[in-house]
């Protein structure tokens, strides 16, 4: 792989790939969106032009509150705001007929609200990308929100702990309904709900009072009120665009999350048993309330009075008030029960379970890559589909997110351990999708390197390398000549 070490244990799919039973992209349903991704934060620069606020993650990453690799790059990232027409060309080579991109909220009101004014050169940013999409025969899969939002609704108001920034989130949407809605036709609200709440918890970008009730981890309270008030807006800007938008635009709204299996790290029943906690803990914390109104039961228990309450009306709100779910999928992990959580991370605290990526004792989940990820798993995809459509009704779902960081090579042109990974990846939506699972795309992560928060740009996740030493240039990867090889091959037959 990738002209470096051979023996590797991607073996198997790079044959399996070269064979004629590989799923070809016409054996995918028809209308299937096939595309890859970015997000606003992290790829388009000009964070102090153009008329942009500032956004949470600018003040984090410039006031050095975590350990960031890159964190000088951070404010011009790689300057997509200036080269985004170029960059739709790069993306339309690939052959893919979806790009999914997120708006900056703090692009188009600078803090937060409507009050504060819009910024015009926001709106004809978004405006000339989309159409530049559009041109070029692709669809956009537009992100409401991902991850950043305006740094004057913390200031001001506390950020999403405030309940009131439903409200600002909820007018922010209806502008970009009215806005775009005409030509963007799948909108996401949130990006990765649980994992928005606990790295903002993690780098301190909320309001870190002291948390009274648990005393040794910092999730214990605040965690679940972002995530409360994440559902809320959520729900609420779905509400309205159900209401006022989508019978005349005629697209959906859905939200996504991150996603992965957790497999018991033993057959002794207490570990199975934590396994279901900690899926119900990180998935069915966001879906159970979308699917069907509530917090799952085993969350109520557990985390008590820590866990806020939907409102009669609120839950009636929240059932059925997604159109799809878009699932981020990378690596699966153990489970184990840890009763006495002295192994303790932040996230396991209530669920009176831990959770490991790979390698417990000796002991490996899926397999190691190592050009990039330990805990390799693609059949923790296939199972998570087969999971979702089981215990949901057979939701509409995009893999909104699927790829590897490829830190460990030494040329990060020759990814082919990435394309190895994908292929395997595909081939698991592709079994979920003989199984009757609703998949409807699949998104490549990332089109380009983007900045990753902690990691800097080493994970090299793009399509497209960056070139740091020349001019920012894009350059494609193994995997983008493949990916490309492989949307645009059968398709000339
Ligand atoms: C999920 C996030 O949505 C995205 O922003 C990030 O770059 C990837 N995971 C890779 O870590």
């Amino acid at each position: 792989i990738g002209g470096e070490n051979t023996s590797n244990p991607y073996e198997p799919i790079l044959k399996f790939l070269n064979s004629s039973k590989f799923p070809n992209r016409k054996s995918f349903p028809h209308g299937f969106l096939f595309g890859t991704g970015s997000s606003a934060l992290q790829i388009e620069g000009a964070s102090h032009e153009g008329g942009r606020g500032l956004g949470i993650w600018d003040d984090i990453v410039e006031q050095n509150k975590g350990p960031f690799l890159d964190a000088d790059k951070f404010s011009s990232k790689i300057e997509h705001y200036k080269r985004y027409k170029e960059d739709v060309q790069h993306i339309k080579k690939l052959g893919v007929n979806s790009y999914r991109m997120s708006i900056s909220w703090n692009r188009i009101l600078p803090d937060g609200t409507l009050k504060g004014g819009i910024n015009q050169e926001g709106i004809n940013f978004y405006n000339n990308l989309i159409n530049e999409l559009l041109k070029n025969g692709i669809e956009p899969f537009v992100g409401i929100m991902h991850f950043d939002y305006p740094l004057a609704l913390k200031q001001n108001y506390g950020g999403f702990l405030n309940r009131s920034i439903v409200k600002y989130y909820k007018d922010y949407s209806e502008l970009l309904f009215k806005t775009y809605g005409d030509r963007v036709k799948h909108w996401t609200t949130i990006n990765e709900v649980e994992f928005a709440a606990l790295v903002q918890y993690m780098f301190n970008i909320e309001n870190s009072s002291t948390d009274q009730t648990c005393t040794n981890t910092k999730i214990c309270t605040q965690t679940y009120t972002l995530v409360h008030n994440f559902l809320l807006a959520h729900a609420t800007t779905s509400k309205l665009y159900k209401k006022k938008f989508q019978a005349i635009q005629g697209g959906e709204i859905g939200l996504a999350i991150t996603s992965g299996r957790y497999v018991p790290y033993s057959s002794n029943p207490e570990d199975v048993v934590a396994a279901q906690r900690l899926m119900d803990f990180y998935w069915g914390w966001i879906l159970d309330p979308v699917f069907n109104g509530d917090y799952p039961r085993i969350m109520k228990e557990f985390v008590g009075n820590r866990l806020p309450k939907f409102t009669k009306k609120e839950k009636y709100m929240l059932k059925g008030s997604t159109n799809f779910i878009g699932i981020n999928y990378y690596t699966s992990h153990f489970a184990r029960h840890e009763p006495n959580r002295t192994k303790i991370t932040a996230d396991n605290y209530d669920a009176l379970a831990v959770s490991e990526a790979s390698n417990v004792e000796g002991k490996i989940l899926g397999f190691k890559d190592q050009y990039g990820w330990s805990n390799v798993y693609p059949e923790g995809l296939y199972n998570f589909l087969i999971y979702i459509k089981e215990k949901y009704k057979n939701p509409k779902v995009y893999i909104t997110e699927n790829g590897i960081a490829s830190s460990k090579i030494s040329n990060p042109l020759k990814d082919g351990h990435r394309i190895a990974y994908v292929a395997a990846h595909l081939n698991a939506t592709k079994a979920a999708i003989n199984d009757g699972v609703n998949v409807q795309g699949y998104f490549l992560w990332a089109a380009f390197d983007t900045f990753e928060f902690q990691a800097g740009y080493s994970g090299n996740w793009g399509l497209y390398h960056i070139d740091f030493n020349d001019n920012l240039k894009r350059i494609p990867t193994d995997t983008a000549k493949w990916y490309k090889e492989y949307l645009t091959h059968d398709l000339r037959h």
